[in-house]
């Protein structure tokens, strides 16, 4: 004990409850930092499944759309009819902010997948007639996720993902462990 301590026993007690806490909290941040890189080194099976998402198409009635959480992202899935289909596939506009071919954005013509985020700055776009209007800025991306106006400079982008059957896709891809 300090000279300081013995002056005031109240000072003491308190400057070490400081010095315990202080240690403690500093205790808990190098675990915090140090966590998502030894995660990063070792994936666990958990960390692998969080990786992907497995969805089933059956309960999307077609003109209907599912919101699917994939990495703590929104995923659309459009069960588009076939009114929809040729309405993408004629639709010339679809060519000039960020020109693509609707077939060349979908696996199956029935089935939109997308990321629910716009591409200016994030925000998540809401389901309107004809596609997705991006409240933050007004965007508007069609019902093959293609950017017609607005800020965003992209399309809608195109996560991975596989068909397990007909009515089942897994979204994400399981990496391989070594
Ligand atoms: S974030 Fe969507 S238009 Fe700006």
């Amino acid at each position: 004990m300090s000279d300081e301590d013995s002056k005031d026993p109240k000072e003491s007690g308190r400057r070490h409850f400081l010095e315990t806490v202080t240690g403690v909290v500093a205790g808990a941040g190098v675990c915090g930092a140090a966590w998502p890189f030894i995660s990063s080194m070792n994936p666990t099976t958990d960390v692998l499944a969080k990786s992907t998402s497995e969805v089933e198409l059956g309960d999307i009635a077609v003109g209907e759309t599912k919101t699917v959480d994939w990495q703590g992202k929104p995923v659309f899935i459009l069960h588009r009819t076939p009114e929809q289909i040729s309405e993408v596939r004629n639709d010339q506009s679809a060519q000039t902010k960020d020109p693509e071919q609707d077939e060349k954005r979908v696996q199956k013509p029935q089935w939109l997948v997308v990321v629910g985020l716009c591409t200016h700055l994030g925000c998540v776009p809401l389901r309107k007639d004809k596609g997705w209007l991006c409240p933050c800025h007004g965007s508007f991306y069609d019902d093959s996720g293609r950017v017609l106006r607005g800020p965003a400079p992209k399309n809608l982008i195109l996560p991975p993902y596989e068909f397990l059957s007909d009515n089942k896709i897994l979204i994400g891809k399981v990496e391989e462990q070594s």
